[in-house]
């Protein structure tokens, strides 16, 4: 079934001009780019962003490194999408990413894992709700 979900290229990605270089891997997989932005998260939107990882220890690491600077958002539909870009993006370990994936080749560390991709269509509705509020209404 055709579906709609988020990539997030992070601040490590952004820094090392590696913006074109994801989002043409995620076109070349059969990816249709609906919207696209580039913006900073601030601490309160990287709260309500990542509010399940509320409790865990890497979540204020996590924060920090999500307001270090740019992130590009971008809104993607094909079939399969969610289940697809995540096995394009690989482990949330870089060294446990598969060879070829997203997280494999820009990967820095746990924390640095170059881009983020939504977990099930629904929190991409969420997810896409706090990044383009104004479109989501
Ligand atoms: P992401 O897919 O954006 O979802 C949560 C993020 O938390 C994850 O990618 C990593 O950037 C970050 N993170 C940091 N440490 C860990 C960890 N030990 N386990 C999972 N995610 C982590």
């Amino acid at each position: 079934m055709e579906h709609t979900t988020l990539l997030l290229i992070k601040p490590n990605a952004t820094a090392k001009n590696k913006i074109g270089e994801i989002i043409k891997m995620v076109e070349d997989h059969g990816f249709v780019i609906d919207r696209l932005k580039i913006f900073r998260f601030d601490t309160e939107l990287g709260r309500q962003f990542y509010a399940i990882h509320a409790e865990k220890p890497f979540f204020s690491r996590l924060i920090d490194f999500m307001t270090s600077g740019k992130t590009v958002a971008v809104v993607v539909h094909r079939d399969n999408a969610v289940a697809f870009l995540r096995k394009l993006v690989g482990n949330t370990d870089h060294t446990q990413a598969a060879p070829g994936t997203i997280r494999h080749l820009y990967g820095e560390s746990i924390t640095m894992n170059a881009v983020h991709a939504s977990d099930s269509p629904e929190n991409a509705v969420r997810e896409i709700g706090l990044i383009f509020p104004e479109e989501s209404k």
